[in-house]
């Protein structure tokens, strides 16, 4: 190694080696370069100890408590897709409210019975409702169901075609009053089934 001929630049030092005439300083990195990568360094592994030890079970139990936030975010949105007026459109379409006979008695006939008229789950031709009578109640208590009282999710399972030509069929028969299960839920003016 040879210092470089200017006696202000003591720092340049230039390396032995040589490639096609190029020769190459030896010179320290910039100090902004260091200190950049030092911090970096450090910030890596202050990071890495704060994501992967202390603030995980935290990030955890946020998730935990957010979760049916995030269901509800979700229903929400999903119920988005669908308008109160296509519904509407949908129930004065005789081919919609027979395709959605066909998925009923595939689907729903165990629990609601072949006319709707209830045994496990409530009487569908009644003027009561436990989760609501409007066209979009109706078409969300299908899509989300409600798995703690047993009545199953069908979004996934149906698809969205399918649930609108369901909630056509359940149109079709509601308030028809087919005797069966004892009403349940409140009626349209929000009075209780006795
Ligand atoms: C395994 C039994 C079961 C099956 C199958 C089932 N349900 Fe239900 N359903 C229930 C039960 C139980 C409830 C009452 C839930 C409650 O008490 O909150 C219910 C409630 C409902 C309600 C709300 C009634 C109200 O009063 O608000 C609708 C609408 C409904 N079901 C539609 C359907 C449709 C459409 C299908 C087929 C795709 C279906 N169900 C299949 C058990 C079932």
């Amino acid at each position: 190694m040879a210092a470089v001929d200017h006696p202000s630049k003591t720092h340049d030092v230039v390396t032995d080696h040589e490639y096609d005439g190029i020769r190459e300083f030896d010179n320290p990195l910039p100090a902004w370069w260091l200190w950049t990568f030092v911090l970096a360094f450090i910030f890596a592994i202050v990071y890495w100890i704060a994501t992967q030890s202390l603030s995980y079970q935290r990030s955890d139990q946020a998730y935990l408590s957010h979760k049916e936030e995030m269901v509800a975010y979700q229903q929400e949105m999903a119920a988005k897709s669908v308008s109160e007026e296509e519904l509407v459109a949908i129930a004065a379409d005789p081919a919609a409210v027979a395709a959605g006979n066909e998925t009923f008695q595939a689907n729903c006939k165990a629990c609601h019975l072949e006319r709707g008229e209830g045994s496990i789950g409530p009487n569908l031709t009644d003027g009561y409702w436990i989760h609501g009578s409007s066209p979009k109640e109706i078409w969300s208590t299908i899509t989300f169901g409600v798995p703690a009282k047993g009545m199953p999710t069908w979004g996934p399972s149906l698809g969205d075609k399918k649930i609108r030509e369901l909630y056509a069929f359940l149109a079709s028969i509601k308030d028809t009053n087919v005797p069966g299960k004892e009403p349940q839920g409140v009626d349209a003016s929000g009075a209780p089934a006795k």
